[in-house]
């Protein structure tokens, strides 16, 4: 295995990330040409043929046809139930006599084709015209296959909205690190930004708030301007194809009990208070929180209904953190029904708000999963755990036989700060969570068995917005983090070499300078 790590390392134009489970360096080069062609059967293999297209025609100025057969020095892409690698994994071969990815299914394909991507110069990841002629690539011999089901990065659009032109090419930046989940984070105090046609006024009201908190928190300014923006249902049918066409699945999160203020703002009676609301704007952890009328737990089925209807993803993702009950304590309306359902405490009442939800989404065909708040007055029997508050959380779910999904804040939070030295660092919500932490950071804790172990499904990076204020600023805080974090979830656990895994960093940053990606460049 280290004899081919070091061939990586070796070979600039092969600094592949993630780094696939063995790359084996050959001598000679292929070389694209004018009457190269990509060659699939029609069906999954030439959906895929397509996308390499589109990815390389333009950038290279060179035709590509795709084509269902010919002979000759080619790039071949064939679906191969006898590949052995499971179905995101692949086969790649470059020779001097073409290029060939097999695989048993098309994720595997399209994942080999992100690493074929990655044999080209940077500059093929431009929008635009070539600037060169010479497009070889050395001979390799790649075998390939995740270590993690669960490859994710989140995005909150709650805080500040995100257009979706900037949604799509966040796609693309996690499809070309062979991310698979993108859990957008669609609702939040601040605004509602997806629209739900029974119900317009949660995006007419919800989705708007009257201005925006200036610098810290702590500073307690406004900048006194209107925020808004909403995903229309044709938006988020577009990002939903477009990222599974890229083998993305959506997870989308609409949040309750707590973080529920716009959604109160726009319909008052959702809350526990005689009195209107405003759309949120101030950060934090908010007391006013859904009531547990059953009009409301109605209400939010309603709701999950139209976004089950837009999201084919198995999981839904309901919230559930940071759910302060002081205003639940206060409610007569709330005591009374705890006192109804025999219920011992607010904790039980929240778990009993979840279980409505997760016996609703079961029903459907679908599944739970929830931040680690979820766990607190029993766990819904369906339900699956993203641990956010360490790992506690996730090891008592693994343990009790619940999928679990490890988003522990100090290994991947990519809204904390990516150095000590804050002062030269963009404003950031807080916290420290260096490149290297994440590239340590490894998702099975030591405690688990191999059986609790396999209910680890994977993790993922989050990204909060109340400091990052638009798209360019995500791209900031993302990466390269999100490259250390895709490698954790990608590439077999062993080697972990992070001198390595910077040697093979510098040059993939070149791909995302040429793709317009604002990262943050390494420290000197
Ligand atoms: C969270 O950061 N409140 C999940």
């Amino acid at each position: 295995m280290l004899a081919h790590v070091l061939a990586v390392v070796a070979t600039p134009t092969m600094s592949l990330v993630p780094l696939p489970e063995s790359v084996v360096a050959k001598t000679g080069n292929f070389r694209l040409g004018a009457t190269t062609a990509i060659v699939a059967a029609p069906g999954a293999a030439q959906a895929v043929a397509y996308q390499l297209r589109e990815y390389l025609a333009p950038t290279t100025g060179l035709p590509l046809p795709v084509l269902g057969r010919a002979s000759g020095k080619h790039i071949r892409l064939r679906i191969d139930k006898r590949t052995g690698k499971g179905p995101e994994g692949y086969r790649l071969v470059v020779s001097e006599d073409g290029v060939e990815i097999r695989a048993t299914a098309a994720a595997g394909l399209f994942y080999g084709v992100q690493t074929l991507r990655q044999l080209f110069p940077a500059e093929t990841f431009r929008a635009g015209f070539p600037t060169r002629t010479d497009w070889s690539i050395p001979a390799v011999e790649i075998a390939d296959t995740p270590r993690f089901g669960w490859r994710g990065m989140h995005l909150d659009v709650g805080r500040h909205f995100m257009p979706k032109e900037f949604v799509l090419k966040f796609i693309d930046l996690l499809a070309m690190h062979k991310f698979n989940v993108f859990h957008w984070h669609l609702t939040e105090d601040q605004g509602w930004r997806i629209e739900i046609k029974k119900y317009p006024l949660l995006t007419e009201v919800g989705s708007i708030r009257k201005e925006t908190m200036l610098g810290h928190y702590g500073n307690q300014k406004w900048d006194g301007k209107p925020h808004g923006g909403f995903y229309t249902q044709d938006d988020i049918r577009e990002v939903v194809a477009y990222a599974q066409a890229r083998h993305i699945n959506v997870v989308p999160e609409i949040e309750m009990p707590g973080h529920a203020q716009a959604a109160i703002a726009a319909y008052p009676e959702l809350g526990n208070l005689d009195k209107k609301l405003e759309v949120g704007t101030t950060w934090g952890v908010i007391e006013n929180v859904f009531n547990v009328e059953d009009s409301t737990i109605s209400f939010l089925q309603d709701v999950l209904t139209e976004v089950m209807d837009l999201f084919p993803s198995k999981f839904i993702h309901i919230g559930g953190d940071e759910c302060p009950k002081t205003q639940w304590k206060a409610s007569p309306k709330v005591q009374e029904k705890m006192k109804k359902l025999g219920l011992k405490d607010e904790h039980e009442m929240q778990s009993w708000f979840i279980r409505q939800m997760d016996t609703f989404l079961a029903n459907k065909g679908r599944r739970l999963i929830g931040w680690d708040e979820i766990l607190e007055g029993g766990l819904a029997p369906g339900a699956a755990v993203m641990s956010w508050r360490g790992e506690a959380g996730g090891i008592a779910a693994a343990r009790s036989g619940h999928d679990v999904v490890m988003a522990p804040t100090d290994t991947t939070y990519f809204d904390y700060y990516q150095s000590r030295d804050t002062a030269k660092e963009p404003l950031a919500i807080g916290g420290f969570v260096p490149l290297k932490t994440v590239y340590d950071y490894e998702p099975i804790p030591d405690e688990l068995t191999a059986a609790e172990a396999k209910h680890v499904l994977g993790a993922q990076g989050q990204l909060w917005t109340e400091y990052i204020p638009n798209g360019k600023q995500v791209e900031y805080m993302a990466f390269p983090r999100a490259c250390a974090l895709a490698e954790v979830l990608w590439s077999p656990k062993a080697p972990r070499d992070y001198p390595a895994f910077l040697a093979r960093l510098s040059p993939h940053l070149a791909r995302l300078k040429s793709a317009d990606v604002n990262f943050r460049p390494l420290d000197k």
